[in-house]
């Protein structure tokens, strides 16, 4: 019989293992009791993604031609755990083969899991998991979005479902799970690996240099696994701010936003349109295209728009000057600097947190784009220096766009008086 070498588990890692092997063992596919929910909370870098992707494999090799789903907040995280799939199987005859473009694996017993991502959106709708559902980061996606996309995956099959990930303030389904499996819910398995001893993967010294380089809430929230108060959400009233799907705002007197990719491959260049309203009527990002060739397509758009374009603001970082340069010279509307400084990063967040406070903004209902509004955070510094952000390993892009195409005070009418 062929075998394929799994992980040796950390006690932390064992203890949810055994809890689903238990359960699993008591309540055969398909009986209703079986469609329980096993949520972690835990820190960064104890071995979570490693957890979850053993226990998929588990699945996969004791459930021939069932299907099991893996969801990320991002892109990039998904072809993370692809990657790591693919270290952990290649040449083994139990996997069938690993579609890198697709994203999913096909194991030889006729297993298949698909690896999916959260700025996928409505796209991942209607899918069916009949082997395990595994939400990695899951207090970095939207409530809505694990609601009405990914909470009914489980549905039809009775499927157990496995959330994982750091905790992010007394708010959103990963705190409330906790609580509801503390609380002893019958549909609730809950583990708090602040419990557990860490120090088998990670060093007193190391942590201890966490504590020092870190903000205190970040350092408590990502290395202690502790849920704090008042969280810092930025985008509180983004709910407020959603324009219904298919509405199509009038495009007049644009105000254009570019966030430019910093080139390190982690990010995405973000063009962005709002009218006069502050409606949102243009999103596009760019992943992998080569950057001169995203300045040409951007020149074009805006050309294709020139006479209702009011402003063009671009980011100006440190690759931003260059393509600012090329942008101009094809671009047939004049190109406006933004250089980002903390303290003009600063002014423009908040500039836009007043307009959504006040839903002000209509933002295009595209879950990448809201997802980012959802996590962007703000943490103060020892210097009581408030600084925005992604979360470590996620993005800001399209919250930047945004941010940069609404950053310039209003000159209304100005010149439109006759
Ligand atoms: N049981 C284990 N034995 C040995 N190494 C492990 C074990 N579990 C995890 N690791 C290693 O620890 C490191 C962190 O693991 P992993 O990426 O799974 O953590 P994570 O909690 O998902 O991290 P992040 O917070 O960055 O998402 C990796 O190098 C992984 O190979
Ligand atoms: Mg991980």
């Amino acid at each position: 019989m062929q075998a394929v070498q799994l992980y040796k588990p950390f006690p932390h890692q064992r203890a949810v293992h055994g809890a689903i092997t238990a359960h699993l063992n008591a309540h055969p596919p398909g009986d209703s009791s079986r469609q329980v929910t096993f949520a972690v909370n835990a820190m960064r870098q104890v071995g979570k993604t490693t957890m979850v992707g053993n226990e998929i494999i588990r699945f996969a090799l004791a459930m021939p031609k069932k299907e099991s789903v893996y969801i990320a907040p991002t892109y990039k995280l998904t072809r993370k755990m692809v990657a790591e799939f693919s270290k952990a199987l290649t040449g083994n005859p139990l996997l069938d083969s690993i579609n890198k473009t697709e994203n999913y694996v096909s194991f030889a017993n006729g297993h298949s899991v698909y690896l999916m991502s959260a700025e996928q959106g409505d796209a991942v709708r209607g899918f069916n998991a009949s082997g395990v559902l595994v939400i990695d980061e899951f207090a970095y996606m939207r409530d809505e979005f694990l609601d009405n996309v990914v909470a009914p995956f489980t549905d039809f099959h009775k499927t157990p479902t496995i959330t994982i990930s750091t905790p992010r303030g007394k708010r959103g389904k990963h705190y409330e799970f906790q609580v509801y499996a503390k609380e002893g819910q019958p549909k609730f398995v809950g583990f708090d690996w602040a419990a557990f001893d860490m120090s088998c993967i990670r060093s007193a010294e190391w942590l201890e240099d966490k504590r020092r380089t870190l903000p205190e809430r970040t350092f408590r929230t990502d290395y202690l696994g502790e849920f704090l108060d008042n969280e810092g959400a930025v985008f509180r009233n983004l709910n407020g701010c959603i324009l219904a799907p298919g509405l199509e705002p009038a495009m007049q007197h644009l105000k254009w936003g570019i966030d430019w990719a910093a080139g390190s491959g982690n990010d995405r260049t973000v063009l962005t349109a709002f009218n006069d309203l502050n409606e949102q009527v243009y999103l596009k990002a760019w992943d992998s295209t080569p950057p001169m060739q995203q300045v040409s397509e951007i020149a074009r758009i805006i050309n294709d728009h020139k006479e209702i374009t009011r402003s063009v603001i671009a980011e100006k970082n440190s690759m931003g000057a260059v393509y600012i340069d090329a942008l101009r010279k094809e671009c047939r509307f004049p190109v406006v600097e933004f250089v980002t400084t903390n303290e003009e990063k600063r002014r423009i967040i908040e500039n836009l947190v007043k307009l959504t406070e006040a839903a002000a903004v209509g933002l295009k209902p595209v879950e990448a784009q809201l997802s980012e509004f959802d996590y962007f955070e703000s943490h103060t510094l020892p210097s009581g220096a408030i600084v925005y952000s992604a979360p470590v390993g996620l993005h800001d892009d399209y919250v930047m766009a945004a941010a940069i195409a609404l950053s310039q005070k209003q000159h209304e009418r100005k010149f439109m008086i006759l």
